[in-house]
């Protein structure tokens, strides 16, 4: 599975990225406003910048909502970098941004995905990515995890390409869960894939084996 990072913030994309097991970076306007970074050629200067810290994918979303705009704005975001993600959101000028921006061979991410008809018609758009939301589902007592088990079901059944990327991602038990079912990506705040590290065991058995090193050697 492959792990991306949601955040615009430099400094935590650079701690994933020197773990080496970062495959990418998914942003949205929200994360971008928490980083303070405003202004069309700021926020174009901010997507490179992502770029060349890691090498996977990166996400960079459209603010445009109707065809003609979302289309326009995708275009001079994928030209910013090879490793840009157009991220477009699921409604239907989006749906058919997605058509339009995939047959002159740019990569889409279907954002703001929350049922398995929507993940259909975005794979049946050709997006690259279609992003369902597991944290806000959960938030409102949906269970958000049983959709990404619905779209890796159904995308199975018919042998669909588009990869389900787990987003809204908040512990680290949703990666564990997305693992399970067999999502394609997770992206994940810093601290849950921090908090994969993490076992107290491994902490006790570190201590353990350094105190009895230390004495006869220390
Ligand atoms: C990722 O592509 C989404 O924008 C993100 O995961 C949303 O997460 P949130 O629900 O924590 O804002």
């Amino acid at each position: 599975m492959k792990f991306f990072i949601d955040t615009a913030n430099l400094d935590q994309i650079r701690e994933a990225q020197a773990l080496g097991i970062l495959d990418g970076v998914t942003t949205n306007p929200s994360l971008m406003a928490k980083e303070g970074i405003s202004g069309a050629q700021n926020i174009l200067d901010h997507y490179v910048r992502i770029c060349e810290i890691v090498d996977g994918d990166v996400s960079a979303e459209v603010i445009a909502t109707d065809y003609a705009g979302m289309i326009a704005e995708g275009e001079r975001l994928a030209a910013l970098h090879r490793q840009i993600v157009v991220k477009i959101p699921m409604i239907k000028d989006g749906l058919k941004a997605i058509k339009h921006l995939t047959s002159k061979g740019i990569r889409t991410n279907c954002t703001l995905v929350f049922n398995a008809g929507q993940a259909m018609l975005a794979a049946k758009a050709g997006a690259t990515y279609v992003s369902p939301f597991v944290g806000r589902l959960d938030d409102i007592s949906h269970d958000g995890m049983a959709l990404i088990s619905q779209i890796v079901q159904i995308y199975s059944n018919y042998g669909i390409g588009t990869q389900v990327l787990a987003a809204s991602i908040r512990h680290t038990m949703h990666i564990v869960q997305a693992m399970e079912i067999g999502a394609d990506v997770a992206t994940c705040p810093l601290d849950a894939i921090l908090g994969l590290l993490k076992h107290p065991l491994t902490d006790q058995g570190l201590e353990k084996f350094l105190a009895d090193y230390n004495k006869l050697n220390g």
